[in-house]
């Protein structure tokens, strides 16, 4: 049975109710997480082969105040055509553990080991002329911030010919109409004359659609888009979800998603992962991890954020703040802000860091955490909350 296909058929709703409703161990209780899940979604294989492999990751800057350890042991495997929704608070270490896998980080100021292999081939280590090679042709990031990809001062329609050029080798004109194709492709009414424009003649939506133009104009196997819609309205937002469902559709890409919005998450991912000050605490199946989410900061994320619709009641931040990253605290890294940690004995949630251990009745879901019974924790005392 597909994950999700018996909820919904893409475009259109054909049952509604909380994702707590749909499944056979789920109750008759409201949730924050959103209610329906509008695409459908490829069924989950059991021996799908990963495109992007990320292994015992480590990203840590020495800065005057210390090692700011960013990334810490992060694992995770995307294959091809699926998409992946990187959420947790700011500083979890989404974006640096994403421009890692692109090769982004400089070696001088940065400390990485483990591995990331895209396609079989292993980039920890990989020369920055064999890095170049896959950034653009095989891999592409949609960055955070629009401006930091465009450059000002050349036109919108140079800039994705360079990065086209830079891979293939064709005419300045092949080049062109490749551009004013992308454009097309991404929604940008009258191409012909975009390509010519300079950044700043475009509105933020038409920007965040030409870096999109630009990430995929090499038909890129891995598109790692972060936070790509943040400061777009909701209609525009909506149109360039839709953009990258059909982009990944018609290329086969694997996708990384990173957003704090749970509501684009339902929408347009696959599988989650959740991260919290640089580890991945909980991993798997959209619809598991927003209906019968297993680890304590994952129910605070999802106490912490309005309900799409439906009832609701009050919202209940986190209590605290992340740790600082120069001194990430001892077991468990949520354990100073987690409610549950009494319920562990023998003060293990202080003293021992839990290991993000696979459900093995449970496919793809894996959550970092001592409880013993974290189904029941969620129904008698989380739920209720929701
Ligand atoms: N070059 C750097 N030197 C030192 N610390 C850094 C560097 N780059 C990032 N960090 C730190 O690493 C941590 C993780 O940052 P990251 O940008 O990955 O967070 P994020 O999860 O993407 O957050 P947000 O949701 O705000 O984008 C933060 O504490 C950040 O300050
Ligand atoms: S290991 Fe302990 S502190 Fe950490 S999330 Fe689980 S119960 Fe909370
Ligand atoms: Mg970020």
């Amino acid at each position: 049975m597909s994950e999700t296909a018996d909820i919904t058929e893409t475009g259109s709703t054909i049952e509604t109710g909380t994702l707590h409703q749909q499944g056979g161990d789920m109750t008759e209780q409201t949730t924050r997480a959103p209610q329906t899940v509008v695409r459908s979604r490829r069924p989950r294989g059991d021996n799908e082969e990963a495109y992007l492999e990320v292994n015992d990751l480590h990203v840590h800057f020495p800065t005057a105040d210390g090692l700011v350890k960013a990334v810490q042991g992060l694992s995770y495997s995307l294959p091809l055509g699926r998409t992946l929704a990187i959420v947790g608070e700011s500083g979890s270490g989404k974006s640096v553990s994403s421009m890692a896998v692109m090769g982004l980080h400089d070696r001088k100021s940065t400390r990485m080991s483990g591995s990331i292999k895209i396609g079989g081939r292993e980039l920890i280590g990989m020369s920055d002329e064999g890095l170049r090679a896959v950034r653009g042709s095989e891999a592409a990031m949609i960055f955070q911030d629009p401006q930091s990809s465009l450059h000002p001062f050349f036109t919108v329609g140079d800039q994705i010919m360079e990065s086209y050029r830079a891979h293939h080798k064709v005419s300045k004109r092949a080049a062109k109409e490749r551009a004013i194709d992308m454009l097309n492709r991404v929604g940008i009414p009258n191409p012909k004359r975009r390509v010519e424009q300079y950044p700043h003649e475009f509105s933020g939506g038409m920007r965040q659609r030409a870096m999109i133009a630009m990430a995929l104009v090499n038909d890129p196997k891995l598109l790692i888009a972060d936070e790509p819609t943040t400061a777009l309205d909701v209609t525009v937002q909506a149109q360039i979800l839709d953009l990258i469902a059909d982009l990944q559709r018609d290329f086969g890409s694997a996708v990384v998603f990173i957003t704090h919005d749970l509501g684009v998450v339902a929408e347009i991912a696959d599988d989650i992962m959740v991260m919290y000050a640089g580890n991945a605490v909980e991993h798997g199946p959209v619809e598991k991890i927003l209906g019968t989410p297993l680890h304590p900061y994952t129910w605070g994320l999802l106490e912490s954020i309005p309900a799409v619709s439906g009832t609701q009641g009050p919202l209940h931040p986190i209590p605290g703040t992340p740790p600082s990253l120069l001194a990430v605290p001892s077991g468990c890294v949520f354990h100073p802000r987690c409610e549950f940690r009494e319920r562990v004995p023998d003060d293990l949630c202080r003293t021992l860091k839990p290991e993000l251990v696979s459900r093995t009745a449970d496919l793809g879901r894996s959550s970092r955490c001592h409880l013993r019974n974290p189904d029941q924790v969620f129904e008698t005392d989380v739920l209720p909350r929701l």
